[in-house]
């Protein structure tokens, strides 16, 4: 049998990915497998002129919890600044991501978009863009097979808050000039995984020209 999969095997496999809440502190995948996983993912995801600015933390077990009180700490004076309800709603979100088995933490090295803009100096101005563009491809083809090995997960950001990037940072043990694109919480699911939500019609969203 050949091992090339097919564009409707692929598609079906995407598909399956969705936004999961809430989570387990459990996991069908191993932490040794979603370390597996990553480093596959990191060994194929495209960037702009193959620059690879992503870099990726994996926290799991006891971390999760611990990564996601300090979010709730660094987060909470924002938060209880705009309106106790605020602080209400956002402190029952950390809680409930805290509850999840592990964290992937999606970090660029802005070092890669200088030294790419120095490279390639009339693209410049668009390695900032590209890098956001290579994360986010990282971000779902790791979502994406993280759940088709089991578990759910969903994609929180939490950049919004100036010092929360700082503090993890220092969790994660990364250089202190990288910058939090994304953060993926992962667990087993509690609830039946969900459909897919309902989209735009393609006469809306798609033009073909021809
Ligand atoms: C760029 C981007 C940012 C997102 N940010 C968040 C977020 O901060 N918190 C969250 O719970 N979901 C976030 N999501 C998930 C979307 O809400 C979700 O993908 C959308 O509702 C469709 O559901 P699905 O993921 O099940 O297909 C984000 C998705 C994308 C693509």
């Amino acid at each position: 049998m050949s091992d090339r999969v097919s564009a409707t095997q692929w598609l079906a496999a995407a598909k399956h990915r969705r936004s999961v809440y809430p989570l387990k502190n459990t996991s069908a995948v191993s932490d040794d497998r979603a370390a597996e996983i990553i480093k596959e993912v990191l060994s194929f995801s495209p960037s702009s002129y193959n620059t690879q600015p992503v870099r990726i933390s994996l926290v799991v077990g006891d971390k999760q919890k611990e990564l996601w009180d300090l979010v709730a700490k660094e987060a909470e004076p924002v938060l209880k600044g705009a309106g106790e309800e605020v602080w209400k709603l956002m402190s029952g979100h950390f809680q409930l991501f805290g509850a999840a088995h592990g964290s992937v933490l999606f970090w660029e090295r802005p070092q890669t978009i200088k030294e790419a803009q120095e490279t390639h100096k009339s693209a410049a101005h668009m390695f900032a863009q590209f890098g956001e563009h290579a994360s986010g491809m990282a971000q779902i083809l790791v979502w994406t097979a993280f759940e088709l090995e089991g578990v759910g997960a969903n994609l929180q950001h939490m950049g919004a808050f100036p010092t929360v990037e700082a503090a993890l940072r220092t969790f994660c043990g990364v250089p202190n000039d990288y910058s939090l694109k994304a953060n993926m919480n992962y667990g087993d699911e509690i609830h039946p995984h969900p459909e897919v939500p309902s989209k735009l019609p393609s006469s809306e969203t798609l033009n073909i020209v021809r």
